[in-house]
């Protein structure tokens, strides 16, 4: 495998279905993307008070994200340093120390070794309180609340990172008031689908399918935003904003527009925090973000792709609320979500079914290869570098690529992952 040329496998126009479909490229995609780029984690907005912690994972390793008694954000490895047992089942909750289940280890939640089980079986100087801490991972980082962290200290900055993606996030969190947004308090939902996770990151950003999958939820969706009827012919397009993060517009709106949309109060309230420009920025754009590998940031929520296995995935959806919007502003984004992404919603329900038909027909051979190539002739490069296509075409399926293709690349001793991952290497040993 370590062989293979990725340039091969994956290329502009086009992906070769092994990077979907075979077991093996995804042991080698946790190592050399997962455990070696920047993903993300929580908002903080999900750990308010001392005590809070969320239980997350990074690729296959088990972290939990903890606010400690001294207002410190700490992000350990879930795993207790005596037997291995995660010291954390619960996805969120507030605590004062973690206990283990098995032998009662007990950590306090910067992860420092606090206690264990029956202490007088050992004897004078058997365990190293100290190094035998909660492992950390020291590498964590956040934008406007958003907090990523990498495995390996080799990978580039986070502010360099994060980079063009900013500006998107400043528009959506300036549509609050107070410029901050609460992840996950106005609820949270998980889909598990049996596909590929990269089918869930191209999906996040599919401009092309909208018109047909979803018409009957356009046509609804029309009657509130009228130029939705249009939305294959929007003048609106799709970015490649490096490092693989990438982003769809779904409309934009004119000043009349915004005032069409939005109540009058609201608007002024947003002008008189931000000012005009940031105001105007937050209240005409409407767009789905993709940062690469693992985050989508959408109208209503933030979408946390999970890879399971190569044919499985767990997607976790968070709601996001406006800090000091008008309350009815926010039960009408709950509803506007419920309505195309909930659960039962005319929607997202749908792209599902067909992520897993997509798989499934992976299983079929005679057709090698998955296509991104529409608008690829005509997609333009500013001189920043940014590609762009219209909003239906491929521009946004294709960029996740020119990272994936550099990640896949390097190898994890060359990022530097054996501190976290010793027993990857003993058993590479072995073989
Ligand atoms: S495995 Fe955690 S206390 Fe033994
Ligand atoms: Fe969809």
């Amino acid at each position: 495998m370590a062989q293979l040329s990725f340039d091969a496998l994956s290329q502009a126009e086009a992906n070769h279905i092994e990077l979907y479909s075979n077991p093996e490229m995804f042991e080698l995609e946790l190592e050399r993307i997962f455990y070696s780029t920047w993903v993300y984690i929580a908002h903080d907005s999900e750990i308010p008070d001392a005590g809070d912690f969320k239980t997350t994972f990074v690729g296959r390793v088990p972290v939990v994200l903890t606010r400690d008694a001294d207002n410190q954000v700490n992000l350990l490895i879930n795993r207790c340093t005596h037997r291995g047992s995660t010291v954390c089942a619960e996805e969120r909750g507030n605590r004062q120390q973690f206990v283990c289940p098995y032998h009662a280890w007990t950590f306090d939640l910067d992860g420092g070794l606090d206690g264990v089980g029956l202490p007088s079986g050992y004897n004078e100087g058997e365990i190293d309180y100290q190094a035998l801490s909660l492992q950390k991972i020291a590498r964590w980082d956040s934008y406007r609340g958003f907090i990523f962290a990498t495995l390996s200290p080799t990978a580039r900055s986070f502010d360099e990172h994060i980079g063009e993606a900013k500006k998107y996030i400043d528009y959506y969190c300036d549509l609050s008031p107070t410029g901050k947004i609460t992840v996950g308090a106005t609820g949270i939902y998980k889909q598990k689908y049996e596909g590929n996770w990269k089918i869930q990151l191209e999906g996040s950003v599919e401009g092309y399918h909208v018109w047909h999958t979803h018409k009957n939820a356009i046509d609804v969706m029309a009657r509130d935003v009228p130029l939705m009827k249009d939305y294959p012919r929007l003048p609106v397009k799709a970015y490649d904003l490096g490092y693989g993060h990438n982003i769809i517009e779904n409309y934009t709106l004119t000043e009349e527009q915004v005032h069409q949309r939005w109540p009058e109060g609201f608007v002024d309230s947003l002008v008189s925090a931000h000012g005009r420009e940031r105001a105007m920025n937050a209240l005409r754009h409407r767009f789905n973000l993709v940062i690469f590998p693992n985050f989508a940031l959408l109208e209503y929520h933030v979408r946390v792709i999970r890879p399971l296995a190569v044919d499985q995935t767990e997607v976790r959806t968070y709601h996001t609320s406006l800090v000091g919007a008008p309350e009815e502003m926010n039960i009408r984004r709950v509803r506007e979500h419920e309505f195309f992404y909930g659960p039962a919603g005319f929607g997202g329900p749908d792209d599902y079914v067909i992520f897993d038909r997509i798989q499934r027909g992976y299983r079929a051979w005679g057709s090698e290869w998955v296509l991104f190539n529409r608008g690829y002739k005509s997609e333009q490069t500013d001189e920043n570098g940014i590609r762009s296509g219209q909003h239906t075409q491929e521009t946004q399926q294709r960029a996740p690529y020119y990272e994936y293709r550099r990640l896949m690349s390097i190898s994890g001793e060359e990022n530097a992952l054996s501190e976290f991952l010793p027993l990857a290497g003993q058993q590479e040993a072995a073989k």
